[in-house]
């Protein structure tokens, strides 16, 4: 009979697996870091001071936990292979002090001072006198009602998109009609909740043109993770432009009537406002402009004539939890006039 022998290094086989997990880790890491960088949602790739901000702390935060990690394995590694021997109590103590209490403790604080020191900046608000324009957000179940206020000017509602000109400071206030949802756009700064009873509020400043996405980032419910919107930074004259086009009716009221009588006549306007129609409802998204929205269903799809019908057809099943009764009893013919005339309010 062959002595037992206590394994001290892996077997080939063994070896190999645990390279393969290694290589397997090196790959997901090197491939899926680039990718989650990338993109219209990614707090790594900034279009705002405050993602920025986000950003430098992340890398500041990463390359510092790299480089613990490092020291330590190496540490571990002059332990358990070149210094085998015993180590004496006054060395043991001296270790304890040095890597165990003071490195730790002046690493920690450096790491939170950095991070308490960028705080201050991440929070500026219209009280500093920076931010000309207000945009007051309402998370409802599962969308959002977006009001622009600036000063001087009368306040135009939108819904399920917001729009910020590049260049300049805009306060949001935050505010929920139901349960908890949290306002984020990684891509320009960081988050903030919605809480019912309470304003919060959040400051960004968008310094790259472009369209990006933000979500929900607190779950609050069936379609929580289907509560997404477009973000888009416009250059501020064409800002400007599109704000100054929405405080008057869409220009497209009077296209497509069929569609509007029947908007009308099946009491659509109970709990959605078309502008300049007597379409007056507050529960559901403002739809004065709705043609010239990215998407609908508060970021779910491409904002298409068919995918309109569809929602108002089967908004429950299309999104689960939506408040908006589905309207089966409308026929084919009815909901495309709808479609059509909604995708005409540009
Ligand atoms: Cu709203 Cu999650």
């Amino acid at each position: 009979m062959r002595p037992q022998t206590i394994q001290l290094r892996p077997e080939s086989g063994q070896r190999s697996v645990a390279m393969r997990f290694g290589k397997c880790a090196l790959f997901v890491i090197g491939s899926s870091v680039p990718a989650s960088c990338a993109g219209v949602q990614s707090a790594l790739a900034p279009a705002g001071m405050e993602a920025e901000q986000v950003a430098t702390l992340f890398w500041v935060m990463t390359a510092g936990g790299a480089l613990i990690w490092a020291l330590v394995v190496l540490l571990s590694l002059y332990a358990s292979r070149w210094k085998r021997g015993p180590v004496s109590e006054q060395a043991a103590g001296r270790l304890i002090l040095w890597a165990g209490v003071a490195f730790p403790v002046s690493v920690l604080a450096a790491l939170l001072s950095y991070a308490l020191w960028l705080m201050p900046s991440l929070r500026p608000f219209a009280d500093d006198g920076d931010a000309s324009m207000r945009v007051e957000v309402v998370g409802g179940q599962f969308w959002w009602h977006v009001v622009y206020r600036r000063e001087g000017q009368p306040p135009v509602v939108s819904a399920n998109e917001i729009r910020l000109p590049v260049g300049e400071r805009v306060e949001f206030s935050l505010t929920s009609r139901d349960m908890i949802h949290s306002f984020w756009i990684p891509s320009l700064g960081g988050k903030t909740d919605l809480i019912p009873g309470r304003t919060n509020r959040l400051s960004l400043l968008a310094t790259k043109a472009g369209t990006y996405r933000g979500q929900c980032a607190e779950f609050c419910g069936t379609s929580h993770a289907l509560m997404a919107f477009p973000a888009i930074a416009m250059e501020p004259d064409d800002f400007d432009a599109w704000l100054e086009a929405r405080r008057s009716p869409s220009a497209g009221l009077d296209a497509g009537r069929e569609g509007r009588a029947i908007f009308l006549r099946e009491d659509c306007g109970d709990c959605h406002r078309v502008y300049g129609t007597a379409a007056n409802g507050t529960s559901g998204p403002d739809l004065s402009h709705v043609g010239s929205r990215l998407t609908i269903g508060a970021g779910l799809m491409e904002n298409e004539t068919g995918a309109l019908a569809r929602f108002i057809a089967h908004s429950g099943s299309v999104k689960a939890g939506s408040l908006m009764p589905a309207y089966l009893r409308l026929s084919e013919d009815e909901l495309d006039a709808i479609a059509i005339w909604l995708k005409g309010l540009e």
